[in-house]
């Protein structure tokens, strides 16, 4: 049985686990011909740091997030639910190849797809 007391931060091995996690899915991200140009001008160190604190409270970790507004930082690059859905398609990969289970994943999917309209600028439904 799951123990219901335990955050998804918890669940999925705390701060060393997302950082690692983070790690790994940036690696992917940044290998996918189609994601990798929206990120040539990005300082990568700065990006993981943000992103590992942006998972981490999305999960409900006792982390504080000091980055920018997300629908800020990704406003006017041309990101379409297209480029979302690729993002998105590697997340699943990170977490599936970690062994983390599919209720997990998809508890997890179903907090960062409510960024979609942040990230992409697109507020319509999901399609
Ligand atoms: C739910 C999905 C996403 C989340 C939660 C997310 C989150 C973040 C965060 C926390 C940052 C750092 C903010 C800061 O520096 O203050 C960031 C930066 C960035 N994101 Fe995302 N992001 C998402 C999707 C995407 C997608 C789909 C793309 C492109 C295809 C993208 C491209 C970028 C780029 C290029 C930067 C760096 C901006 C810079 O150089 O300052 N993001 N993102």
């Amino acid at each position: 049985m799951q123990d219901k007391q335990q955050t998804l931060f918890e669940r999925v091995g705390g701060e060393h686990a997302i950082s690692d996690l983070i790690d790994k899915f940036y690696d992917r991200v940044i290998a996918d011909p189609e994601l990798k140009p929206f990120f040539t001008d990005s300082s990568m160190d700065k990006l993981r740091r943000m992103q590992r604190e942006f998972f981490s409270v999305a999960l409900d970790g006792p982390i504080t997030y000091t980055g920018r507004p997300l629908s800020h930082v990704h406003h006017g690059r041309g990101i379409t639910r297209h480029h979302f859905a690729l993002y998105v398609g590697h997340l699943i990969d990170t977490l599936q190849s970690r062994g983390i289970n599919d209720q997990d994943v998809q508890d997890i999917i179903g907090r960062i797809n409510t960024y979609a309209g942040e990230i992409t600028g697109d507020f319509g439904s999901v399609g």
